[in-house]
């Protein structure tokens, strides 16, 4: 059923559920903010500063309405989307800054590059990615796994979205899309802030914009020339419908945004869930027992990856707990009502997964790390959206869940992940994505099946309750 509206029923003489403050309280700490309007106002409200608002939703019923309705809420995911004939246009027009019919088009177009059928040509590139990254690590050593994840996904995804025969040029590629991501983002803030030594960056960000679409397209006609039916690219220069197939102008703006929607999501889920398990010895046991009982050292097979069902709930109740995705937004397209509000087109909304996926009245003690808890747990769609939900989930999340279940077995396998005492880990949404904003120094082992907590630092103690008690009564 869509829902086109959400009344909660209220006194005409209530006042209306807003806060008046500085609306950079928002980027400034995500998490804190939306905790702080959650606590004041429940599910539904708004931030106001000078007249100009941001509306708030939390929680199941209202994440239906705004997601199931593509029509009345529109995504827009790029701030700055440059003149209409510019390369800046051109690559900041993915999926996820299209609407309406477009939407449905492209998204049938491109789905077919991350069904089942397809990410499994790409587990050799996952499995050459992994093995390339942990033959330099030493037993002894004390690494920033939040560098190696976010560098081993950067290979990755180029290699996934690109090839393999040209592992450099796909790296390049690569690196500078995500340079152009983190761009985007600051000048975006520059643009909020009225900053205005960021919004001078805006030649910067058009200049790197022309140069990769220049390396977009060298790869694009590559492809062409020298089809290899495997990488996500070619899928995309081969889809067609009665319509034909995606132009060349198309194909550069879906390449970036898959790359940006892969990347640092799929990095920053790695890294928590090995953080998680580090500091939960007893999951971290369990784990153990059925990575020795199910595979035998190396890279597992998909049909070893089908049977690891403790591995599986432990990702899910990491990207229940520390969400990649903590918040995304969509902007009214129509005159509707929200609640208690009566909203124009172009209003801001903002739905959280993170303030979803902590609510107590869904999950028991809801800032602890419980993987067994999904054993009998099977919450709606819009009560755990790692992924979105609604018409323009996440496209990719066959393939990320694919990739963190190859990859933790087989890090897991080999190496025990120990958290270096009392270091400082901390997270911060930045740009929709929940990451860690410190390193996070680990001691790497051999696997020796013995594990243990340790002190930790940061900010993490706001958004995880880490206390060993409670591991302790769980193994219980
Ligand atoms: C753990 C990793 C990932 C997480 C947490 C994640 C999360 C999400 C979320 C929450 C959305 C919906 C955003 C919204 O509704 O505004 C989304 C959309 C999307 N994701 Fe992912 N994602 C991940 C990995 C990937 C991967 C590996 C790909 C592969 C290319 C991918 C491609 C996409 C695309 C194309 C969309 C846009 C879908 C549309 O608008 O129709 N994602 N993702």
């Amino acid at each position: 059923m869509l829902h086109t509206k959400l009344t909660i029923a209220r006194d005409a003489n209530e006042p209306l559920p807003v806060t008046q403050g500085r609306l950079l309280d928002f980027p400034d700490d995500p998490i804190a903010c939306m905790r702080r309007l959650h606590a004041a106002h429940g599910s539904v409200c708004a931030m106001e500063e000078d007249g100009q608002r941001i509306y708030f939703v939390f929680g199941p019923e209202y994440n239906h309405q705004v997601l199931s309705d593509s029509n009345t809420f529109h995504s827009r995911f790029f701030a700055i989307r440059g003149g209409r004939n510019s390369s800046q246009r051109r690559l900041s027009s993915g999926l996820l800054s299209m609407n309406g019919d477009q939407h449905k088009r492209n998204r049938r177009m491109v789905m077919d590059a991350f069904m089942k059928k397809a990410i499994l040509n790409y587990l050799p590139a996952i499995r050459i990615e992994v093995e390339s990254m942990l033959s330099d690590w030493t037993p002894g050593n004390e690494r920033d796994i939040s560098r190696d994840m976010t560098d081993f996904m950067l290979r990755l995804t180029s290699s996934i979205l690109f090839g393999l025969d040209q592992p450099q040029v796909a790296y390049k590629i690569g690196h500078m899309i995500d340079h152009w991501v983190h761009l985007n983002h600051e000048i975006g803030m520059g643009a909020f802030v009225s900053d205005p030594t960021i919004a001078n960056r805006y030649g910067d960000l058009l200049a790197e914009a022309n140069e990769l679409e220049g390396q977009i397209l060298g790869m694009i006609r590559m492809r062409k020339a020298n089809p290899t039916g495997r990488d996500a690219l070619s899928m995309l220069i081969n889809a067609h419908d009665a319509e034909g197939s995606i132009s060349e102008e198309e194909l550069v703006g879906q390449a970036a945004l898959m790359f940006a929607a892969a990347h640092l999501t799929t990095a920053h889920s790695l890294t928590w869930t090995l953080f998680l398990l580090a500091q939960h010895p007893s999951v971290m046991n369990g784990l153990h027992q059925e990575l020795t009982k199910e595979l035998d050292g190396g890279f597992p097979t998909l049909e070893q990856v089908e049977r690891l069902s403790l591995t599986e709930r432990v990702i899910k109740e990491s990207m229940r707990i520390l969400p990649a995705s903590s918040y995304s937004q969509r902007i009214t397209a129509v005159p509707v009502e929200l609640g208690p509000f009566k909203l124009a087109p172009g209003a801001g909304i903002v739905f959280s997964q993170f303030i979803t996926h902590h609510l107590p009245e869904i999950y028991s003690e809801p800032d602890t790390f419980q993987p067994d808890r999904w054993l009998t747990m099977a919450p709606s769609p819009y009560q755990y959206l790692p992924f979105g939900a609604g018409p323009r989930m996440c496209l990719g999340a066959p393939l990320a869940m694919l990739i963190m279940k190859a990859t933790l077995p087989t890090i897991l396998q080999r190496f025990k992940l120990t958290v270096v005492p009392n270091t400082e880990v901390s997270g911060k949404v930045i740009s929709t994505m929940l990451g860690p904003t410190t390193s996070v120094m680990m001691r790497i082992e051999h696997q020796d099946g013995r594990f243990e907590s340790q002190p930790v630092r940061g900010n993490i103690h706001q958004m995880v309750d880490l206390r060993e008690i409670r591991t302790a009564r769980r193994a219980a």
